[in-house]
């Protein structure tokens, strides 16, 4: 049955994780997965979402089965986490997926349930795994013009232009906030631009929310989704709580889709369905911990510390790495490490040098130049940076 079963392209992120978890060298610096580190290169449990599993662990009765939806609770306080009563509840169907990954590609099943034919439009620096997900859905995508040719800023003409081109029924893929891997966001004046431009090509935006807390704070890293959410009449969202909770492998994740009243039900029932065929029913255990945390005000006031202290550490990490570069190189090169938002920026850097900077000085960033700041920490900075200079001379 399988001898002509072809060999999977392993994932580049995952790739990477595998390349560093080998590498026995003791001063190696890890830049590559997404996952945030504290300053002993640590991912602890956050102090909140272990009070929150000790009161669980206390009060549960019971594991048997919920709703395909997942959780009711969770769903609740998700949705006015993400949306911030933007849109009243009547407009949202929402269902819970293992994680920002499954709520990815559970949307992607929804739009080919709906329209087989749209085409899915991606920036052209985007999350590795977003078009293999949606190729696996059997959609089409299309890449849209996002980076400066510096590296350092949004080519705000190119995105617009090339989404001029976009068909009505077509569907926008859009980073919430933190783009991953630039860590080059849309500005509200952007985002209005944009809630305009899908007005006027009957497009569809989904919003990917993977980093909500990590750019300026919870509330104004939802606001291009919030605006897009109350101008246009559908949109669609998947979120993740990987990094805002700290959840990575518990899979906490939400696909939402915000539509008519009229629909609401249509299609709180069809992605329900298509959970159904995918895993059933969402793991419990991180979303309960998850509105545990949000439905109470100490818990959720402890969390949100946590996480103000999470991101900045990351924009601190962020800023010396900049520092250290310039007085490294002697030059701007790497000025817009300094203002991008959010775990990562791309290093303009060629492959070579990111071959040598692993090969070399066992620093490891993605493909592309992808770098995690929480990788960082005052130990490893300046030999970080010193390895990039060295490749780079
Ligand atoms: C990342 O971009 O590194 C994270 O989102 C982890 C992942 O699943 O790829």
């Amino acid at each position: 049955m399988f001898e002509t079963l072809p060999a999977p392209k392993l994932d580049a992120i995952i790739a990477l994780m595998q390349a560093y978890a080998a590498d026995p060298r003791a001063g190696k610096i890890d830049l590559g997965v997404g996952v945030y580190r504290d300053e002993d290169g640590r991912t602890p449990v956050m102090a909140a979402v272990k009070a929150a599993e000790a009161q669980i662990l206390e009060a549960q009765e019971s594991k048997s089965y919920l709703a395909l939806a997942g959780d009711t609770a969770f769903l609740k306080q998700m949705e006015a986490l993400l949306l911030g009563g933007a849109v009243p509840s009547a407009r949202v169907a929402a269902v819970g997926a293992p994680g920002g990954t499954s709520a990815v590609r559970q949307i992607c099943e929804l739009i080919r349930s709906a329209r087989p034919d749209a085409v899915i439009w991606v920036s052209a620096q985007t999350w590795p795994n977003h078009l293999p997900l949606i190729r696996a859905a059997g959609l089409r995508a299309q890449s849209y013009r996002y980076l400066d040719a510096k590296g350092g800023g949004l080519d705000r003409e190119g995105l617009f232009a090339d989404l001029e081109q976009v068909s009505a029924g077509d569907v926008v893929l859009l980073h919430g906030c933190c783009h991953n891997p630039t860590g080059v966001d849309l500005s509200a004046q952007d985002w209005a631009e944009m809630a305009a431009l899908l007005e006027r090509r009957g497009a569809v935006p989904f919003i990917d929310m993977a980093y909500q807390g990590f750019g300026e704070g919870l509330d104004a890293d939802a606001g291009g989704l919030r605006h897009l959410a109350a101008r246009l009449p559908e949109l669609l969202v998947a979120a993740s709580c990987s990094k805002n909770f700290g959840l990575y492998r518990e899979r906490v994740g939400i696909a939402m889709a915000i539509v008519d009243p009229a629909q609401r039900d249509t299609l709180a029932a069809a992605l329900a369905g298509l959970n159904r065929q995918a895993f059933a029913f969402p793991p419990d255990h991180g979303g309960r911990v998850v509105s545990t945390v949000l439905g109470d005000a100490a818990l959720r006031h402890q969390w949100q510390t946590e996480l103000d202290a999470m991101r900045q550490r990351v924009q601190e990490n962020r800023r010396a790495l900049a520092r250290a570069l310039r007085d490294a190189t002697g030059s701007d090169r790497f000025a817009g490490v300094g203002h991008a938002q959010g775990m990562f920026s791309i290093l303009p850097l060629t492959a070579d040098e990111i071959s040598a900077l692993r090969a070399g000085h066992g620093v490891y960033v993605l493909g592309d130049g992808r770098a995690n700041m929480a990788g960082l920490s005052t130990r490893n900075i300046a030999a970080c940076a010193a390895a990039i200079s060295a490749v780079t001379r």
